[in-house]
Formats: structure tokens, C-alpha cells, sequence
């Protein structure tokens, strides 16, 4: 069992995962709804992709990529902690390249391109396919082993870090946009 202390980064995250899992939740209900109408439901694959992006990549991962994986490398990790690492950063990259894909297919089949439908379903189901175990896996077994490494003044920085990634998320969120109309 992990200490607990007041603003406990971990419990942020677990926070965070209750937000993910709701989208992932409504997700599912609408990919069914979608594979029975063979209608594309325009809302919820909107807000996937700007939830994914704007909240999920920016701050979500950002948070446990760069600063909990970066403060945790610093530590004499066991292999077994180095590979789990790895494997939930490359399942990130999994998701990134599967929202990519999924917006891809939808755009694919609104142009003429009918195979697009499926392709687009398939990429969903990918999609709630890769991100409930990972969740679980991190909220059960990664984040409490995890917290073992730091002390508590550390643990302390860590939420401190995490804080400077929401501000920071809004100022990169908007200088990406910015320089895409720049070179437009
Ligand atoms: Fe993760
Ligand atoms: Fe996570």
C-alpha cells in the first residue's frame, strides 16, 4: 500500500483514468450503435480525437512520460519496473497512432472510400482494446509499486511538477495551433 499523503500525484492520475474510462465507456456504447445503424456518429469520434489530444497526449501522458517515467529513471529501478515502463510508453504511441488512424478512416470514408466504415470501427475497438487493461494495470499493479521509489518531500515535488504540466498544457495546446496557421 502506497503512503497517503494530501495531493498525492498517484491519486491525480487515478483521478485522470476516471475521466478516460467515462470516455471510453461512452465509446463503446456508441460503436455499438454505430456497428448496428451503419451510421458514423460524427460527436463522439470529435470528441475522442480532441479528448485524446488536448487532454489524454497533452497532460495525461505528458504527467506519467515526463514526469513520473523521468523521475522514476533516476531511480535504480529493477527490470522488471524498466520494462513495465517501456511497455506502457509504447502502448502510448499504440493510442496516438490509433486515434491518427481512426480520424483517418473516418475522413477515407466521408470522401467515397466505403471500406473506411470498417476501418474505422476496427481501429475503435482497437482503441477501448488497448486502453482498459492499461488503465487497470496502472491504477492496480504500476502506480502503487511505482510510489514505493519516492520519499515523501519527492512525492511532494511530483505534484508540484504535475501542476506546472496543466499551465504548461495550455500554452503548448495554443502555440501548436498558432504555428500551424503561421505556416499555412
Ligand atoms: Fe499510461
Ligand atoms: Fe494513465
Amino acid at each position: 500500500m502506497y503512503i497517503k499523503i494530501m495531493n498525492n500525484p498517484i491519486d491525480i492520475l487515478i483521478t485522470e483514468h476516471e475521466l478516460i474510462d467515462k470516455l471510453l465507456r461512452v465509446l463503446q456504447d456508441r460503436l455499438s450503435t454505430m456497428k448496428a445503424t451503419r451510421e458514423i456518429d460524427n460527436q463522439i469520434i470529435d470528441i475522442t480525437a480532441d479528448c485524446f489530444e488536448t487532454f489524454i497526449n497533452r497532460v495525461h501522458h505528458w504527467k506519467e512520460e515526463n514526469v513520473l517515467f523521468t523521475e522514476l529513471y533516476k531511480k535504480d529501478l529493477t527490470d522488471k519496473h524498466r520494462g513495465i515502463i517501456d511497455k506502457l510508453s509504447q502502448e502510448h504511441v499504440v493510442g496516438k497512432k490509433l486515434v491518427y488512424k481512426i480520424v483517418e478512416a473516418k475522413h477515407k470514408y466521408e470522401t467515397g472510400e466505403k471500406s473506411g466504415f470498417d476501418d474505422m470501427l476496427e481501429y475503435l475497438e482497437k482503441f477501448i482494446a488497448l486502453y482498459i487493461p492499461h488503465l487497470r494495470f496502472e491504477n492496480t499493479e504500476f502506480f502503487p509499486e511505482a510510489l514505493q521509489y519516492f520519499n515523501e518531500e519527492e512525492i511532494q515535488h511530483l505534484d508540484e511538477l504535475f501542476n506546472q504540466v496543466e499551465s504548461e498544457a495550455v500554452i503548448r495546446n495554443y502555440s501548436l495551433i498558432l504555428d500551424g496557421l503561421e505556416t499555412k
